[in-house]
């Protein structure tokens, strides 16, 4: 049984959540490897809606085990409340949540610093989470990073955080003009942390690949979006962790070959939080959907998700960027209804066509899209069950998205809810069997 990928091709919000519960039926383990509790997964399971941040959305299948990999940022404070609630709700965390001690720990000063930092960068602001994601990666690479190996060990603890506290409070007061943090009262509250975090501490690395050599079933759950990607996103309005698969493979601790196949989750039409490029971008007259049907506000911040047409330049290049060999396309739903969709082909920038991304985020927010126009379906497509029976201008639809990413589809998902699905391609299979184009 294979290692699979489920990675977001867009800025997220794709429905990652909904196809990893899909997919959990088959799978043994489930793994988040990079981001923190910026990330909100939405899974619904009959009338019980979940939103998860941190902890993997496979958790609410009571089969697995969960891991919280080593290129997480964890916040304690807000994992304690997310297995809490969890807790409360029936879901049991004991023997199947394991966290790495490689991942790096969110402190108060991370989201202090996040806020401080967006105010100081004025119209260049990112529209983070401002939940301390961008600080504590900094830290990371600083080698100033606290992890939680050493967060659980008391007398490391209190020793490495005293001479951080002195890096991290010159900042906060030097830089910022912001009052100082107070070691003790860090110390109070975080050693209690720490001794709830502790028992779910263990080698993930090396159980998640001892999972995969035994052949059991592991999903690897991404966060965020291709394009938030530090490295090959649209950068600087990214997130602070590599979130392609590539990127997961590093945050597991997992060899790329042990992957057989990287499912892209994308949204029939795309949207966005936060600051930052949207060349399909629709405005208040235009937007052709309605945000509380569609659900268009922001899992973790609430904020009210940016709206455009679908971006094939965009997502062909999401295929390139993450190997991705096939697609699960969510909210077909969504465009029920409209007289016409539209498909961007390419960009025009400068009187020319490109069918490529600009490296400049400046370049980037000139394109002008170009678009295709599709007859829309003016038929309700969220209780079809198979391919046939989805209305012909939607098959066109997505048979055209399927030859502009010269990848096929193997999931559609018409609703939030598991069952409003259509399973085109098994994504579990034996290896060399990939499904091809
Ligand atoms: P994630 O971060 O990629 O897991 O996505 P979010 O949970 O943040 O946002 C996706 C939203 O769309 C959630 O509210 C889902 O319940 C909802 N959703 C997912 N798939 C579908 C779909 O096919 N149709 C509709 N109408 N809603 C969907
Ligand atoms: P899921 O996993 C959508 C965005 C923020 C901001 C940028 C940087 O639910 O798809 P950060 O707090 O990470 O420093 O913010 O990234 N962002 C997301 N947008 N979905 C997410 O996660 C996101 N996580 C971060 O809105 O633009
Ligand atoms: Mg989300």
């Amino acid at each position: 049984m294979p290692g699979i990928i489920v990675v977001g091709a867009q800025w997220g919000d794709e429905g990652k959540g909904k196809v990893i519960d899909i997919l959990t039926t088959q799978a043994q383990h489930v793994v988040r490897a990079q981001g923190g509790n910026n990330a909100g997964h939405t899974v619904i399971i009959g009338e019980e809606e979940y939103k998860l941040h941190l902890i993997p959305s496979g958790i609410l299948h009571s089969h697995t085990q969960c891991y919280i990999a080593a290129g997480t940022v964890v916040d304690p404070e807000v994992l304690i409340q997310e297995m809490q609630g969890l807790s409360a709700r029936g879901i049991i965390l004991k023997g199947r949540l394991w966290i790495s001690p490689a991942a790096h720990v969110i402190f108060p000063y991370h989201r202090i610093l996040d806020h401080l930092i967006e105010e100081s960068k004025g119209d260049r602001a990112i529209g983070t989470t401002g939940r301390g994601i961008g600080p504590c990666y900094a830290d990371k690479a600083q080698r100033l990073g606290i992890r939680v190996g050493e967060f659980i060990d008391k007398e490391v603890f209190t020793r490495v955080l005293k001479s951080v506290l002195q890096v991290k409070n010159y900042e906060l007061t030097h830089m910022y003009g912001a009052p100082p943090m107070d070691e003790s009262e860090i110390l109070e509250k975080y050693l209690k942390y720490a001794e709830i975090l502790a028992p779910f501490v263990c080698d993930v690395e090396d159980s998640v690949n001892e999972a995969l050599e035994k052949g059991a079933a592991v999903l690897f759950e991404g966060a965020q979006g291709t394009f938030l990607d530090i490295t090959t996103g649209t950068y600087p309005f990214v997130t602070s962790a590599n979130t392609v698969a590539g990127g997961l493979c590093v945050g597991a601790g997992v060899g790329p070959t042990r992957i057989d196949h990287t499912l892209g989750v994308i949204k029939a039409y795309t949207t966005r939080v936060g600051n930052g490029p949207l060349p399909t971008e629709v405005t208040e007259g235009d937007i052709f959907l309605d945000h509380h049907r569609a659900r268009e506000y922001g899992t973790t911040t609430g904020r009210k998700r940016r709206i455009g047409w679908f971006d094939a330049v965009l997502a062909r290049r999401a295929v390139r960027l993450n190997g991705m060999d096939s697609l699960a396309i969510t909210k077909l739903d969504i465009l029920d209804g409209l007289d016409q969709v539209k498909i961007c082909t390419g960009y025009q920038i400068h009187g020319k066509r490109i069918e490529t991304l600009p490296s400049l985020a400046e370049e980037f927010e000139k394109v002008l899209p170009i678009y295709e126009t599709h007859p829309g379906w003016n038929e309700d497509t969220t209780e079809v069950t198979s391919w046939d029976e989805l209305p012909e201008n939607a098959r066109k639809y997505l048979e055209r998205i399927e030859v502009l990413c010269k990848t096929p589809i193997s999931m559609v998902s018409v609703g939030p809810e598991r069952d409003r699905t259509l399973i085109l391609q098994q994504i579990f299979q034996p290896r060399n069997q990939r499904v091809s184009c």
